[in-house]
C-alpha cells in the first residue's frame, strides 16, 4: 500500500508559504532595517532541509508575522515519521493529514504538534472513516489560508481599502467618462446683452457627519444633522431668491452648479472618528439626497444645469494622500456617480465628473479651473494673513503648470480653504463653507467667518462679477456692554439664520 506523503513533507510546505509571508510581509509592513533577514529568507526558500526550515520560521518569529509558531525538533518530526508509517491507526493518520499550519494540537496518542503559519482555530479532527486530504488538497488548503491571511491584511490597513472601493465601483460600472460634453450655451449668452450673466452656484466643505460644539467654539458655531438639514434647505431656497428677485432681469440660459469637494467628514482624523454624527457610508447617503433635491430645484428654475463635480481630500479613502486615484478613491466621487445616475436620463442636467479631480471649464467668456484647492503643490501660511500666502503662491504655480499643458485659465476656483476670498482679478476665488467655525479654527486661532456658500455671476464682457454670500449664520455682534461685562454663556450665533 502507498501512503500519501509524509507529515514532515507538509510541515515543509508549511514553511514555504512562511518564506512568501516574510518577504511580503517586509514589504507591506516595512521594515527597513531588516533586508538582510528578509533576503535571506527568500534565499531559503528552495531549500527544504531541516535546518533551513527552522532558521526561515525564526526569521518570520523576527519579523514579527508569525506570533505562535512551534517548531518541530528533529526527534519530533522523525516520531511523527516513524509513527505514521507503523501505524494502522486511522485516527492517528487523519488528525495528522488534518493538520493545519498553525494548528497545535493534542493527538489522541499524545502530544505532538506541526509547525506552520500563524495560529488559527484548530478544525475538528475528521471522523475516522473520513477520506484524508489529497496532497493536491492540502497545497490548495495551504495556498487558501495564505491567500485569506493575505486579504485580512489588506482589510486591516486603511489605504489598501482605496483599491477594493475603486475595484467595487468599476464593477458596479460607476467609472465611465462623462458621457455628455459641456454644452455651447455656456459660451454664448451675447443675445442677453443686459442679462446679469451666467449664474454660478458654488456648494463645497459641507463636512456632513461632523459634529462641532458651540461651548468648544467660544460660542461661535453649531454643527450637527438638524442644522445642516436647516442650513441646506434654506441655502437653496436663498439661491432662488436672490437670482429671481434681487436681479432686475432674471433671463437665465441656465446656470452651473459647482460642487467642491469635502462633502463629508470622511472620519480622515482621529477625532472625528470619535465625535462625527455618523459614518461615511450614512454621511454620503444624506449628501445624495440634499444635492440631488438642490440639482432638481436649480434645474427647474434655471432651465439648464451643467454640474462640475470635483473631490476634495476628507473623503479620501487612504490614510496619507495618494497621487494615484486622487480624484476617484474618495466619497465625493462616489456621491457624484450617484448623482450622475439619478439625473442620467434629464437632458437639461450636464454632469462633470473629472477623473483627474479638476476641471477645466469656460463659462461665457471666462475660462476657470475649478479645483477643491489641497493640491495646489505649495505648503506653509502665516499667522496673520492665514491661507491667503499659499494660496495666492499656490494659485501661481497651478496656472505655470497648466499653460505647460496647454489648459490656460483666468480664474482659479478654490475650496478647502473655509475662506471666503472674493480676488476675480488677481485669477482667484476661494469659498466659503457650510460647516462653519469648527475647533480645529479656534485652535489655529483662524478668524471667525459665518458659515455660507456663494452665488455670483459670470458675465459675456465683465467676467466674474455680483458674488454674493449666501450666509447661513448671522455675524458675530458686540452688544453694548456696560462698563465691566463678561461674555455670556450662551452665545446667540451658534446654529442657523
Ligand atoms: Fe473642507
Ligand atoms: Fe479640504
Amino acid at each position: 500500500m502507498a501512503y500519501p506523503p509524509s507529515p514532515f513533507k507538509f510541515v515543509q510546505a508549511a514553511a514555504a508559504a512562511l518564506n512568501q509571508a516574510v518577504a511580503e510581509g517586509y514589504h507591506l509592513k516595512g521594515h527597513p532595517t531588516r533586508p538582510a533577514a528578509v533576503t535571506r529568507a527568500k534565499a531559503l526558500t528552495d531549500h527544504q532541509s531541516d535546518s533551513t526550515l527552522r532558521i526561515r520560521l525564526r526569521t518570520a518569529q523576527a519579523l514579527g508575522l508569525v506570533p505562535e509558531i512551534y517548531v518541530l525538533s528533529p526527534a519530533e518530526s522523525a516520531e511523527i515519521e516513524r509513527r505514521y508509517h507503523a501505524s494502522n491507526d486511522t485516527d492517528f493518520r487523519a488528525w495528522v493529514l488534518a493538520g493545519r499550519p498553525g494548528r497545535v494540537a493534542s493527538s489522541p496518542h499524545g502530544e505532538i504538534a506541526l509547525a506552520g503559519l500563524n495560529a488559527a482555530p484548530a478544525p475538528a479532527a475528521p471522523a475516522a472513516t473520513a477520506e484524508p486530504p489529497t496532497a493536491a488538497e492540502r497545497r490548495e488548503i495551504l495556498r487558501l489560508n495564505e491567500h485569506i491571511r493575505r486579504l485580512e491584511h489588506q482589510l486591516r490597513g486603511g489605504d489598501e481599502n482605496a483599491a477594493i472601493i475603486e475595484k467595487g465601483m468599476s464593477l458596479l460600472g460607476l467609472l465611465q467618462d462623462n458621457p455628455r460634453p459641456p454644452p455651447d450655451w455656456l459660451l454664448d449668452i451675447s443675445h442677453k446683452p443686459d442679462a446679469p450673466g451666467v449664474p454660478v452656484i458654488d456648494f463645497g466643505d459641507w463636512h456632513i457627519g461632523e459634529t462641532v460644539l458651540a461651548r468648544e467654539t467660544f460660542g461661535a458655531n453649531d454643527f450637527n444633522e438638524e442644522i445642516a438639514e436647516k442650513r441646506v434647505k434654506h441655502l437653496i431656497e436663498r439661491v432662488l431668491h436672490l437670482a429671481f428677485h434681487h436681479v432686475a432681469t432674471p433671463d437665465y440660459s441656465g446656470a452651473v452648479l459647482v460642487l467642491g469637494g469635502d462633502f463629508l467628514s470622511g472620519q480622515l482624523h482621529e477625532e472625528l472618528l470619535a465625535t462625527d454624527w455618523c459614518p461615511p457610508p450614512v454621511a454620503a447617503a444624506w449628501c445624495v439626497a440634499h444635492l440631488t433635491r438642490a440639482i432638481a430645484e436649480f434645474t427647474r428654475a434655471f432651465g439648464r444645469l451643467v454640474v462640475v463635480c470635483v473631490p476634495g481630500n476628507h473623503g479620501r479613502l487612504s490614510r496619507k494622500p495618494w497621487a494615484k486615484l486622487a480624484a476617484t478613491a474618495c466619497w465625493d466621487h462616489l456621491i457624484y456617480k450617484m448623482l450622475e445616475q439619478n439625473f442620467a436620463n434629464v437632458a437639461e442636467v450636464t454632469m462633470l465628473v473629472p477623473p483627474d479631480g479638476e476641471q477645466l471649464i469656460q463659462i461665457a467668456s471666462t475660462r476657470f479651473l475649478i479645483m477643491h484647492g489641497h493640491e495646489l503643490g505649495v505648503k506653509g501660511g502665516d499667522g496673520i494673513i492665514g491661507a491667503l500666502g499659499p494660496i495666492v503662491r499656490g494659485a501661481t504655480k497651478v496656472g505655470r503648470q497648466q499653460r505647460s499643458l496647454g489648459r490656460d485659465f483666468d480664474v482659479l476656483l478654490l475650496h478647502h480653504f473655509h475662506q471666503d476670498l472674493w480676488l476675480p482679478a488677481s485669477g482667484v476665488i476661494v469659498n466659503p463653507t457650510l460647516k462653519g467655525y469648527d475647533e480645529y479654527s479656534r485652535a489655529q486661532r483662524y478668524r471667525y467667518e459665518p458659515a455660507a456658500q456663494r452665488l455670483f455671476f459670470v458675465h459675456p464682457v465683465w467676467g466674474c462679477n455680483s458674488p454674493w454670500a449666501i450666509y447661513l449664520q448671522p455675524p458675530m455682534s458686540r452688544e453694548p456692554h456696560p462698563f465691566v461685562a463678561l461674555p455670556s454663556a450662551a452665545a446667540p450665533i451658534a446654529g442657523v439664520l
